[in-house]
């Protein structure tokens, strides 16, 4: 064990079969959440995400008055304050690992009446927040950090007006939290992406009833509307269905059907990838579920072989590179990533953290600033460090199922941020996975 954490032991096994529902998209289940708490009137959120990273954004919802009710697990009644609702909290707000969480809530909280201070966690502590204040306090708001980084105190009683910002990095939480902002402010707020990320705040802000304006790429709206309380259904996460992608397509043998799986194709670069790779995946029953896309996903064991990952690709799998990693290490031949420099300020430098962990299971493996080149080969067994990142836990997990022996893997803890039960419903399709603390 290490760092007092939770280490898990996964274990060679399979092949995997059934069908695996994930939970709910981390994504939408805050935004839900937000724009619920600034509607008016009351909004049923089915499908929600029950993890650390949305519940802590619901605590800091409710210590900013804002009440939930929970008629069920997954799901949440969210009774809205309307757009100037909110009331002051004195106490510190607690987003926990979420960066997300943070970065869109500052938005939200910039066009308030009053002061607040977002903490987060160790990891949180340590992530960029200038790209969120710089062009905030353009809009005029005013953001104390700790030289770009967590705490924020965010000031309350500015007068917010819009811009037109181009962000130089393509990021749906920096494009979010202007859009948050710009609800409060004078003018029109403009914001234009290098690529086109998730656009799930302008499709929730239209859901609503606020006016607004959106392609891939660009999105603008104007501040003094109101929003309208309505009903929303998450769809299973596509990050957490990663993970069952890849066990399935490398585990020999393998057939596993993800139900009801979110397939905004702005997510959906792993599919894409993973089957430039060689694998078997066929998407069924497509349709359309709280104006969303979901399919099921039915994936069958594949030799996978290497590839130089598309980078146009990248924004649309930001969150699923751990995973990509690992089927990667399997492959035959060599895959090459590029244009990936963003993983490095994720909820742990995914980069150097997939290096580290395939090494030590004797993967060649080269770092790059902005990628990697993965050797594909075999996997031994041993023991690899998690960094505190929950992706970074479930992709070794992964792992370990095709590996010589054990792997071990440390401080598994933060999995239940965005997948609680990961264990159960790994264990439940033929992994052979176990905690210990
Ligand atoms: C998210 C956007 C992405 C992603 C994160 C969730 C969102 O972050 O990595 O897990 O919900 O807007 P960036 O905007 O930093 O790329």
């Amino acid at each position: 064990m290490s760092g007092g954490g939770l280490d898990w032991t996964s274990r060679p096994a399979g092949p995997l079969h059934g069908s695996v529902d994930v939970p709910g998209d981390k994504s939408v289940s805050h935004r839900a959440l937000m724009f619920g708490a600034l509607a008016e009137g009351s909004s049923h959120i089915k499908g929600f995400l029950e993890g650390e990273d949305t519940r802590a954004t619901a605590a800091v919802l409710a210590q900013l008055g804002v009440r939930f009710e929970t008629p069920a697990e997954g799901e949440r009644v969210v009774h809205g304050v309307g757009l100037h609702g909110l009331r002051a909290c004195a106490q510190p707000l607690d987003c926990g690992n979420a960066g997300t969480g943070m970065r869109l809530l500052a938005g939200l909280l910039a066009g308030q009446a009053f002061d607040s201070t977002l903490v987060g966690d160790e990891s949180l502590s340590k992530r960029p927040m200038r790209r969120v204040t710089e062009p905030l306090a353009r809009m005029g708001a005013q953001i104390d950090s700790h030289d770009g980084l967590p705490p924020l105190t965010v000031r309350g009683g500015r007068a917010l007006h819009g811009i037109r910002y181009e962000l130089p990095v393509a990021s749906a939480q920096v494009k979010s939290a202007l859009l948050l902002a710009g609800l409060y402010a004078e003018g029109e707020t403009e914001v234009i992406e290098p690529h086109p990320t998730r656009d799930y705040t302008e499709r929730m802000l239209a859901a609503f009833g606020w006016p607004i304006t959106f392609a891939p790429g660009h999105a603008r709206l104007g501040g003094n509307h109101r929003l309208r309380a309505t009903d929303i259904t998450v769809p299973a996460d596509f990050s957490s269905s990663a993970f069952f992608q890849v066990a399935a397509s490398i585990v020999p043998g393998s057939q596993l059907r993800l139900a009801a799986v979110g397939l905004n194709p702005r997510r959906t670069g792993l599919l894409q990838a993973l089957r430039l790779m060689g694998a078997d995946i066929v998407i069924e029953n497509e349709r359309e579920s709280g104006g969303e896309p979901v399919g099921d996903l039915v994936i069958s064991h594949a030799r996978l072989h290497g590839i130089e990952l598309p980078e146009a690709l990248v924004p649309d799998m930001i969150d699923e590179f751990p995973a990509l990693f690992v089927a990667a290490a399997v492959a035959e031949g060599a895959t090459v990533i590029r244009g990936a420099a963003e993983l490095r300020v994720k909820e742990s430098d995914r980069i150097a953290s997939m290096a580290a962990g395939l090494r030590a299971l004797g993967v060649a493996i080269e770092e790059t600033p902005d990628g990697a080149i993965i050797q594909g080969g075999r996997l031994g067994a041993g023991r690899v460090e998690s960094h505190g990142d929950h992706r970074i836990a479930m992709s070794f997990a992964v792992a370990g199922l095709v590996a010589e022996g054990p792997v071990t893997i440390g401080d598994c803890r933060n999995v239940a941020t965005s997948f609680p039960g990961f264990i159960e419903l790994a264990n439940g399709c033929g992994f052979a996975l176990a905690a210990a603390e």
